[in-house]
Formats: structure tokens, sequence, C-alpha cells
């Protein structure tokens, strides 16, 4: 295994801007406020937020302890920690997990691209409800474009993760994060004065439990796990390139409360806006692409809203496609004589074979479908509702049960009286609570 030179992040601001770039993506701004939309709003979102309390923060320092401490890939750091045992095989299934998502996630930020383009252009205007519609479905049906938009948002991430990680994936991260929060507050507050601004809030904010089904908290831990990038090994492989000063539960808390706060304001984003004009938050996948779009030409300064929706749009999914890059490419990298950059292309190559099909599942191959699900829904429900669950479920225990207790005290190095006894309930949590949840949610997918 190739371990000198592996680089690591050369600040603590740029650990957070580019663990905050894998976890803010399209799971904020595109998957959120719909799921949210679909599962009677306020409610929802106190049961998200005590998932990402409970399950998010833990699992996140877990990743960070495997990363920190072995300074190696999703695979190595377990063959390190865990010499002749299996447990690298959850890095396996990890380096899997990240292709696969790979084959679908970069048709998605295709798309965005796509988007952003038309808005510049100026050609997300003048068109009635169904018409956009059809223009969606006609350009993620199209034979050929969507592929060249997915293969151009590949080559922007190898570009990228070529250069290393200070030098390619904190600096982008450096520019990018700070670019997307301004936008974000733009937006926010453009939102507040919107006709339905008052409607939108309180969908979003007034919990009415009556409306909650219970398999909304299956919905809102899966949504954490592919929200925080959990249960696949990039959080271990970005942990790996944390310098010994970084503390990693201030981190893992910063990170979980940013993620979370993304993904409300996207939705505080999208629910006046949608009230607004007449439509409902309930569309589902296609709400940010066939709705919004519509939305924003009724606004006033309408092109501009649309270039600053689908730039953060763009923004959040183009650093979340190289984080996931990243993790293959690492693999590879630290596995074989090739250099980053030849790792990343070969990546890169093999994920764009996956996306033809993934994107095919729009036109072509619509109806060929395995299990009742077409091959994107199938890449989909493979990786956040099987591998990233079973992963996140067996980080929980190795690091709970099987790993040193000595590497997760020195790891945290919590400054605290009482600092044993964190770690104690932390151990628990890990032990225990952590893999039961899991567990529903796996259950519920595999039955549901
Ligand atoms: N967290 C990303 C999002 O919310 O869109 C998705 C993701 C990125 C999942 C990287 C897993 C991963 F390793």
């Amino acid at each position: 295994m190739k371990t000198e030179n592996r680089g690591s992040f050369s600040s603590k601001i740029g650990v957070i801007l580019a663990t905050v770039g894998t976890a803010v993506g399209l799971g904020n701004v595109w998957r959120f406020p719909y799921i949210v939309g679909e599962n009677g709003g306020g409610a929802f979102l106190v049961i998200y937020i005590l998932s990402l309390l409970l399950l998010g923060i833990p699992g996140v320092i877990a990743e960070f302890i495997v990363g920190r401490h072995s300074h190696a890939n999703a695979v190595d750091s377990l063959k390190k920690l865990a010499p002749k045992t299996k447990w690298h095989w959850i890095g396996y299934s990890g380096v899997l997990a990240g292709f696969l998502i790979m084959g679908y996630y970069a048709v998605v930020v295709g798309w965005t691209l796509e988007y952003l383009t038309q808005a510049i252009l100026g050609n997300l205007s003048g068109m009635t409800v169904e018409q956009y519609g059809q223009v969606f479905d006609q350009f993620a049906g199209h034979p050929y474009w969507p592929l060249v938009w997915m293969v151009i948002v590949m080559l922007i991430s190898t570009f990228v993760v070529a250069r290393g990680v200070s030098g390619g994936i904190e600096k982008i991260s450096n520019v990018l994060m700070p670019v997307f929060f301004l936008i974000i507050l733009v937006m926010v507050a453009n939102s507040f004065f919107l006709p339905a601004a008052g409607q939108g809030m309180k969908y979003l904010f007034l919990p009415n439990f009556s409306e909650l089904e219970p398999v909304a908290i299956l919905i809102a831990i899966g949504q954490t796990f592919f929200s925080l990038s959990l249960g696949m090994g990039c959080l271990i492989t970005y942990s790996s390139y944390f310098k010994k000063d970084v503390s990693l539960a201030k981190t893992a808390t910063q990170v979980v409360s940013i993620d979370a706060m993304v993904a409300i304001l996207s939705a505080m984003i999208i629910f006046p806006a949608v009230f607004s004009f007449g439509m409902q938050p309930t569309e589902g996948p296609s709400l940010v692409f066939k709705v919004l779009p519509n939305v924003f030409q009724q606004m006033p300064l309408g092109t501009l809203w649309s270039i600053l929706f689908y730039a953060l749009l763009f923004i959040a999914a183009i650093t979340s496609l190289i984080s996931l890059l990243e993790v293959v490419t690492a693999y590879i990298y630290e596995n074989t004589s090739l250099t980053r950059r030849k790792a990343a292309f070969i990546v890169t190559g093999m994920v764009s074979v996956l996306g033809v099909f993934a994107s095919m599942s729009f036109g072509l191959l619509q109806d060929v479908t395995l299990f009742g699900k077409t091959f994107f829904d199938l890449l989909d429900f493979v990786t956040a509702s099987i591998l990233l669950p079973v992963g996140g479920f067996f980080i929980s225990i190795f690091v709970g049960w099987f790993l040193d207790k000595r590497i997760i005290a020195t790891e945290l190095r919590i400054k605290h009286p009482k600092a044993h006894l964190f770690i104690k309930g932390y151990i628990y949590m890990l032990r225990f609570f952590v893999p039961a949840c899991i567990f529903a949610v796996f259950l519920y997918s595999l039955l549901g």
C-alpha cells in the first residue's frame, strides 16, 4: 500500500468546508424538500432532527475515529485496525457503494448543469406547467445530451481529485462552499417577501403529528445516512486526511448542524415559492426540475432566481460527486502503482458506462425493469436502502464492540472533567441504539 504523500487538509476551515462539501448535496437541496413535502411537513422535520442528533452525530464520529486513526482509505483503514479479520469487507462494500451511487448521482448532477445553462441562456421561461414537465421528460430521455453533461461533470470531478487533497478537494471547497452559503442566504431572504411566505414557513415549522405515518421515521433515518454521506467510508476517507489537532467531536457536530441547516434553508426557499404560485410541494423527485422553473418565471427577476437556484444545486452536487470519486480513487491509488490522475480517470471511465444505463432509464430503457425498478431506481435502492445502512450498521458495531477503547479515547480527546462518561455513553449508543435503529430501517426497506 502506498502510504507516503497521502496529503492532508491544510487548515481547520478547510476540513469543515470539504466535509460539509461532501455532506451537503442533492440530498439536502433536492431530496429533503420533497420528502418533507411527501411526509406532511413540520412533524417530519422534528423526527429528522432527532435522527441527526441520535444517529447522525455518533455515526459521523465513528467514521472519523476509524479514518483519522488509521490514515488510510475505506478498505485499508479497517485492515490496519483489525488485521487478519474480515472487517475490511465493510470497506469493500463502501467502495462499491461509492461507485454505484456515482452511476446515478452523476446523471442528476449533469441535469443540474443543463438547467443552469438553460437558465443562463434565458430558456427557462415562457412555458405552461405542462410544457415544463415535457421539457424535462424530453431532456432526461434524450439519447445523448444527458450523457454529454454526465461526462462533463465526471471530468470536472476527475480534474479536482487528480490534484490531490489540499491542492484539489480543499481548494475547490474553499471557493465553492462560501459561494453556496451566500446564494442560499440571498434566496432565503427573498423567500420572506413572497406572498405565501407565512404559509410556506408554517408548513415547514408547525408540526402536525396527526398526519405523520410511522414509516416517516424510517424515511428520516435513511435520509440521515444519505445526507451525511454515512455508511460507505466516505467520512473515513475524508477524516484520514485530518491532522491530529482537529477535534473530531466538534467537527462532527458542526458538520451535522450545517448539513441540517442547509436542508432547512433549502426547504425555506422552496415551500414559500411553491405555495405562492399555486403549486404543491408534494410533487416528488421532479419538484426542482418540473415545478420550480415555472415558479421562478412568475417571480420578479425570475431569470436571476433560476440561475442562482441551479447554481446552488450544482455546487452542492458537484462537491458531493467529488467526494464519491475520491472514495473509490483513494482505494485504487493506494493499492496500485497508478497515479492519482490515472486512477481517477479509470474510475470515471467505468462510472460513465454505468451512467449510460442509468440515464437511459429515462429514455430507451424506461420499460426495462428488474424487481419492478428501472436501472436508475435500482442503483438508488441498492445503495441508499441496502449498502449504506448495512455499512453504517457494521461500522457502528465495529467501533462500539471491537475497536480498542483506548483508540476511541485518544481520538476523541474530550477535555471535560466528565469526559469518561461521555465516552462511555457514546460507546453505548454505538453498541445498541445505532445498530437497532439501522436494523429497523433495513428491515423496512427490504419488506416495505
Ligand atoms: N451526502 C450527499 C448528498 O446529500 O447529496 C450524497 C452522498 C455523497 C452520499 C457522498 C454518500 C457519499 F459518500
